[in-house]
C-alpha cells in the first residue's frame, strides 16, 4: 500500500453535491446539453481546480482535468466517467466515478505525490442515451467513431449533435478522426456502480470487469391511420399502436428464448411516442425504441433477422407501415488483461474481497478500450436498483472501489514507466 488515502467522506460530499444539480420535480434528472447540465460543467471545473488539476474542453466536449507527471512526455493515465443522468435517474451512476477521479488527484496531491505519467479526470459528455440517437458520444468522439452522419442528427427541435457538442465548448468540425493516439494515453480507469446485484449478494467489495455486453439501437416505425375513436368500427380501424404492441410483447419474448448457457440477451421498448396521442383518436403512427445486449453478436445478429421479419409480416397483416433505422451500434469489448492484474493484486493488497464479472450495462472505458488499454471497477449498489431514484450505494463501499483503483493505478504508473 502507498501513501496516498482516498477520503471517503470528501468524495461522498462531492457525489452529493453533483446531484444537487437536478431537475428539481423530477429528481434525479440531468439530460446533456441542457442550461443544467451546463451549470453543472462549472461545478465540475471548480473541483477539478481545487484538485490542483488544469481543466481544458476537447473537441468532443469531454472536460478534463490535468496534471503532469514528473517524467516528461510520458502519455497519461486518464480516469473518470460521466455527470449527466437519464431521466430521473440516480446519484450515483457517473457522477461516483467522476468524483473517484477527481478525489485521486485530491489525495495524491494531498500526499505531495505525482505520478511518472501526467494524470486525467475525464468527465465525459453524455454517456447516456441523447435525443441524437446516440449515447457515449464523448468518448465515441475520442476513439473517432462519431460520422459526418451521426454529427448531422437532429433533436426534435432540430439542433444537430454537431452543434450540441460546440454549444458544450467542443469543436465539431475537428471529429471523425481519432482525438487520442495510442500513444497519448498510458490507460484508462473507470469505477462504478455494479447497477445489478452480484457483488451485494456475495458480499463482494470490488468487482473488476471483464467484458461489455454489445449494443444495437434501432428507431422503429409503426404507420396506420388516425381517426375518430368513436366513429371509426373495428374492423377498419388501422391502429398503429395495436401493432406496437405486438412488437413489444414479441421482443420480450423473442429475447427470453435466445438465452441460454453461455448466451446472455436482453432487448427493451424503452420509450414509446404516440401520434397525434388524444384520448379520442385512434393511434395514427407509433415510434419505439429498441435496444438489444448480448455478450455474443451472433445472438444480437439472430434477434434482429427474427424480429425484423415478424414485424415486417405482422403490421402487413394488420394494414400498418413497418420501418427500422439502425440509430448506434457499440460492440462486444473485451478487458485489457494486464490492467485487471494491477486491480487484482490492488484489491488482495488493500483486504478487500474481489471477482471478476462482465458488465451488462455500457460505459465510457468500452469506447476508451479502442485508443488504450482500459478498465473498470464495480461497487456494489443498494438492490441492484440503478437508472431510478432509489438508487444508492455506501460510502464506504466506493471509497474501498476508489483505493483499489489508486492503488492499481499506481503500480500501473510504476511498471508502464521506463527505467
Ligand atoms: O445504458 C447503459 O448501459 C449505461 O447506463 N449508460
Ligand atoms: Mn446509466
Ligand atoms: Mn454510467
Amino acid at each position: 500500500m502507498t501513501g496516498a488515502r482516498i477520503d471517503s467522506d470528501r468524495l461522498w460530499r462531492r457525489i452529493m453535491d453533483l446531484s444537487a444539480f437536478t431537475e428539481p420535480e423530477r429528481p434525479w434528472t440531468r439530460p446533456a446539453f441542457s442550461d443544467l447540465h451546463r451549470r453543472c460543467r462549472d461545478w465540475i471545473r471548480a473541483q477539478m481546480e481545487s484538485a490542483g488539476l488544469e481543466v481544458v474542453i476537447d473537441a468532443g466536449g469531454n472536460m478534463a482535468g490535468k496534471s503532469s507527471g514528473s517524467i516528461d512526455g510520458l502519455p497519461s493515465i486518464a480516469c473518470g466517467s460521466h455527470s449527466d443522468t437519464v431521466p430521473s435517474g440516480g446519484r450515483f451512476d457517473g457522477a461516483a466515478g467522476l468524483a473517484a477521479a477527481i478525489e485521486i488527484a485530491h489525495a495524491l496531491a494531498d500526499n505531495g505525490m505525482r505520478l511518472n505519467h501526467a494524470f486525467e479526470a475525464i468527465d465525459f459528455l453524455a454517456e447516456e442515451p441523447t435525443e441524437f440517437g446516440m449515447s457515449c458520444v464523448g468518448s465515441r468522439a475520442v476513439a473517432g467513431k462519431l460520422t459526418a452522419f451521426s454529427l448531422a442528427a437532429k433533436s426534435p427541435e432540430g439542433t444537430t449533435l454537431a452543434e450540441a457538442i460546440d454549444g458544450m465548448g467542443g469543436d465539431s468540425a475537428r471529429l471523425g478522426r481519432p482525438l487520442r493516439g495510442r500513444c497519448d494515453t498510458a490507460a484508462f480507469f473507470e469505477l462504478h456502480i455494479e447497477q445489478g446485484t452480484i457483488l451485494e449478494r456475495a458480499g463482494t467489495d470490488v468487482g473488476i470487469v471483464t467484458e461489455f455486453v454489445c449494443i444495437n439501437r434501432h428507431s422503429l416505425k409503426v404507420a396506420g391511420e388516425a381517426a375518430h375513436a368513436g366513429t371509426t368500427p373495428m374492423d377498419v380501424r388501422r391502429d398503429a399502436l395495436v401493432g406496437a404492441a405486438t412488437l413489444v410483447q414479441n421482443v420480450s419474448e423473442r429475447a427470453e428464448s435466445l438465452n441460454s448457457r453461455g448466451t446472455y440477451l436482453v432487448a427493451t421498448v424503452g420509450r414509446i411516442a404516440i401520434q397525434p396521442n388524444g384520448a379520442n383518436v385512434v393511434p395514427g403512427s407509433v415510434e419505439l425504441a429498441l435496444e438489444i445486449r448480448s455478450n455474443r453478436v451472433e445472438a444480437v445478429r439472430d434477434f434482429e433477422a427474427g424480429f425484423f421479419q415478424f414485424a415486417a409480416d405482422a403490421c402487413c397483416k394488420a394494414g400498418l407501415k413497418f420501418d427500422a433505422e439502425q440509430k448506434s451500434s457499440a460492440p462486444r469489448v473485451s478487458v485489457n488483461e494486464g490492467l485487471r492484474m494491477h486491480l487484482r493484486e490492488a484489491a488482495a493488497s488493500s483486504g478487500c474481497s474481489f471477482r471478476e464479472m462482465p458488465s451488462g450495462a455500457g460505459h465510457d472505458a468500452a469506447h476508451m478500450s479502442e485508443v488504450c488499454p482500459s478498465c473498470m471497477v464495480f461497487v456494489p449498489c443498494l438492490r441492484g436498483r440503478s437508472h431510478c431514484p432509489e438508487e444508492w450505494s455506501d460510502k464506504d463501499q466506493i471509497g474501498r472501489g476508489a483505493q483499489v483503483m489508486l492503488e492499481a493505478m499506481l503500480s500501473f504508473d510504476a511498471l508502464a514507466c521506463p527505467k
